[in-house]
């Protein structure tokens, strides 16, 4: 990949979980109804802590973080860059505030984007192939996101919706009636073989014995709901 497409891949990542966002008020930022639910602030701090801690500290010489503790709050486990706060105590946080954590996603992007721009050419295969973990894993915490969205605004007796109007999304609704597909076990392979992108936990591939299953055959729709 080459440095426009890189930084043209970094900035629609990092739009997309702005965008994911969009819809919320102030406060849907801060809860975390349990511990395995994080605030949708602390995702979107966290992604933007990570390019610091990975390229920026490591490849701009003299980097000034955006904020000398924002490395404390935002960490998630990663013992090698130090101690955080507690998973528990995410949702205790009242600062940053969501205006500081914007921009300082802002600073982030404007960084990193410098950064791809100028990184030297010798280099540069080793400096893609991480930033496209690191795209990887915000796109991971994009699907986090939804999940943490979707149980925080459950719990709120108010029964908030994500979004008031539907109609852009154009849902479908003729979905067809669902049902489930028989499928014989046996001896299956798994795990990527492919030469692009994926995590070193998907592979390398294996066999493994899969019992009988049934599978549905069509996607999970919200469209068939949308006339209740
Ligand atoms: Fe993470």
């Amino acid at each position: 990949m080459r440095r426009a497409e890189l930084r043209q891949a970094f900035l629609d990542v990092r739009k997309r979980s702005a965008l994911i966002c969009a819809p919320l008020k102030t406060e849907d930022y801060i809860p975390q109804p349990i511990e395995d639910v994080s605030p949708p602030k602390w995702h979107l701090g966290h992604t933007s802590w990570f390019y610091e801690a990975v390229f920026l500290e490591k490849y701009i010489s003299g980097y000034k973080p955006f904020h000398p503790r924002f490395a404390f709050i935002f960490n998630s486990y990663y013992d090698s860059f130090g101690v955080r706060v507690d998973r528990p105590l995410r949702g205790t946080l009242s600062r940053p505030t969501i205006d500081e954590v914007m921009k300082f996603r802002t600073y982030v992007d404007e960084q990193m984007c410098g950064l791809i721009d100028t990184v030297q050419e010798d280099g540069w295969d080793a400096f893609c192939d991480l930033v496209i973990l690191a795209l990887n894993h915000e796109q991971q915490h994009q699907e986090l996101l939804l999940t943490d969205l979707k149980f925080i605004l459950a719990c709120n007796p108010l029964r908030p919706a994500y979004l008031d109007n539907l109609d852009h999304l154009n849902l479908r609704v003729d979905v067809p009636k669902a049902k489930l597909i028989a499928f014989a076990g046996g001896v299956c392979e798994m795990g990527y073989t492919g030469n692009g992108f994926h995590y070193d936990n998907e592979g390398p591939a294996h066999r493994v014995y899969v019992n009988d299953f049934k599978l549905q055959n069509r996607l999970v729709t919200i469209g068939n709901i949308w006339h209740l």
